[in-house]
């Protein structure tokens, strides 16, 4: 038996996996977002260990037999935020998330004066992640900067309260800004154009290896037995990846969880800066990927859900219901800023075309239609940096929505494909991950594709109709960019 554990933005997830790759029991805790200024996003890393210790109390609670029979833990997480310790490993303030935009200034600074360096990080520097948030850091919060011992992952947080280890991943790794991601080691040069000395990092291990046991304390509190590894893991998006069995070139998917993205897997490392597509390390050795990160996934849906007192799901019924063709309001989902292909913090929501018939049903769908159009701009800059997408898996819990899928694969022109159990995903991954870290299979014997659920297509009608509303997505966005 095998425990996933998904460290996400708005829930931790835990998943039971037996040795025939079924899913036996899981569970889930949800989790908030503190924004305490404009552009700020934040969480407490006592939070997440306390939520990772209420899921698997829980679970022992509902399954103490099959709990007990856990040979390995693996951990997935939200990537790019930043875990500050102090030299007792105490949080030495609230964790700055991946949807933070504070560091701006900081990231247009390492562009300007080392734009080398994004053909060795994978990327340009952006405000979600972690090295820019830590230039901030320097130059607003010194005190905390000068009290660093040790900067984490969210995920490798967990990882240090279960085995005592500080570790992480090259997929997570990769998110930092600070990994040379075509060696998968740390990257001297980035480190210290940004002051960050090597012995304030975690060890660098590959995703599917052991970091560690788990500790007696826990082993004994969970009902365990005395030899749990905790497998390195992944961040979320690779490990969504490991899940669908995205491990080799040319394997895509898309994934609509609270962020959005874009994932293909590649034989090698493929940076195409000028793209803003992340060109970064996979959670399985020699193996990387191209990803476009939208800021904007599922989380628009349920904003909107929130803001009519109702559940996504049922906003996307209504939508649905009342679904006559591309809606003639149009929403630009940027809540939290957009990182590809735009690279702007400050890009916000709008919705243009309101008319006193504009009712929920319209809002509801022009909110799917928007996350969409970022799609459309996801695979553009995707085939921008080298890479054609045909077909791709569909992770997240946005992928519930068979309708919302249906208008992806419209405004795509791809079609979509969703597996059972595929709303798992990152958790599901970081199972298969600690199966492999504990038996030594290998990555082609154990991520194997979930059994599809169905396969979505495009509907010609409708991918001629949804075209010149692409455009005009587009033109609303380049329009108001300076009004952000
Ligand atoms: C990926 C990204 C998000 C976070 C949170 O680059 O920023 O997917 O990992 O899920």
């Amino acid at each position: 038996m095998y425990l996933g554990i998904d460290l996400g933005t708005s829930a931790i997830k835990a998943v039971l996996v037996d040795d025939y790759a079924n899913i036996v029991a899981e569970g889930v805790l949800a989790l908030s977002i503190s924004r305490p200024r404009q552009n700020w996003s934040e969480q407490n890393a006592a939070d997440f260990w306390a939520a990772a210790c209420a899921v698997i109390d829980q679970l022992k609670v509902q399954y103490p037999v099959e709990i007990s029979q856990v040979r390995g833990i693996g951990l997935s997480g939200q990537m790019h935020g930043a875990v500050l310790l102090d030299k007792k490993n105490t949080p030495l303030r609230p964790v700055i998330l991946w949807n933070d935009g504070r560091s701006a200034p900081q990231s247009q600074s390492l562009n300007d004066f080392h734009p080398n360096l994004a053909m060795v990080v994978g990327v340009p520097a952006m405000p979600g992640f972690t090295a820019p948030k830590l230039m901030w850091l320097k130059a607003h919060e010194p005190e905390v900067f000068a009290k660093i011992s040790c900067i984490l992952l969210p995920k490798d947080y967990i990882r240090l309260k279960l085995t005592g280890i500080k570790a992480t991943d090259m997929s997570d790794a990769a998110g930092t800004w600070w990994l040379d991601q075509a060696n998968r080691k740390w990257s001297a040069e980035s480190l210290d154009v940004t002051s960050i000395r090597p012995s304030q990092l975690p060890l660098l291990l590959e995703g599917n290896t052991p970091s560690g046991v788990l500790l007696q304390t826990l082993a004994a509190r969970w009902g365990m037995g005395k030899n749990v590894i905790v497998a390195s893991g992944a961040g979320d998006a690779a490990s969504g990846a490991v899940g669908l069995g995205a491990i080799n070139d040319g394997d895509a998917f898309i994934s609509l969880g609270t962020s959005g993205q874009l994932f293909v897997a590649t034989n090698s490392y493929r940076p195409a800066p000028s793209t803003m597509v992340h060109a970064f390390a996979h959670a399985i050795p020699n193996i990387w990927l191209q990803m476009a990160a939208m800021l904007n996934g599922a989380s628009p849906l349920a904003w909107g859900a929130d803001l009519f007192g109702m559940t996504p799901a049922s906003l996307a019924d209504i939508a649905e219901a009342g679904f006559k063709g591309p809606a003639s309001l149009q929403f630009l989902p940027y809540l939290s800023g957009e990182r590809t292909p735009h690279n702007n913090p400050d890009a916000k929501g709008v919705f243009f075309g309101l008319t006193s018939n504009s009712g929920h049903a319209e809002f509801g769908q022009s909110i799917m239609e928007g996350v969409a159009y970022t799609f459309a701009d996801a695979l553009k800059a995707v085939l921008d940096a080298g890479t054609n997408i045909t077909q791709a898996g569909v992770i997240g819990g946005g992928s519930r929505s068979k309708f919302w899928v249906q208008i992806l694969s419209n405004v795509m022109q791809i079609e979509l494909i969703r597996y059972v159990g595929a709303d798992k995903g990152p958790a599901f991954g970081a199972s298969r991950l600690a199966r492999m870290a504990v038996t030594s299979e290998t990555p082609r014997d154990v991520c194997i594709r979930p059994e599809i659920k169905d396969i979505i297509s495009p509907q010609a009608e409708l991918v001629a109709a949804y075209l010149p509303k692409i455009e005009r997505f587009r033109r609303l966005y380049h329009a108001l960019k300076s009004e952000f």
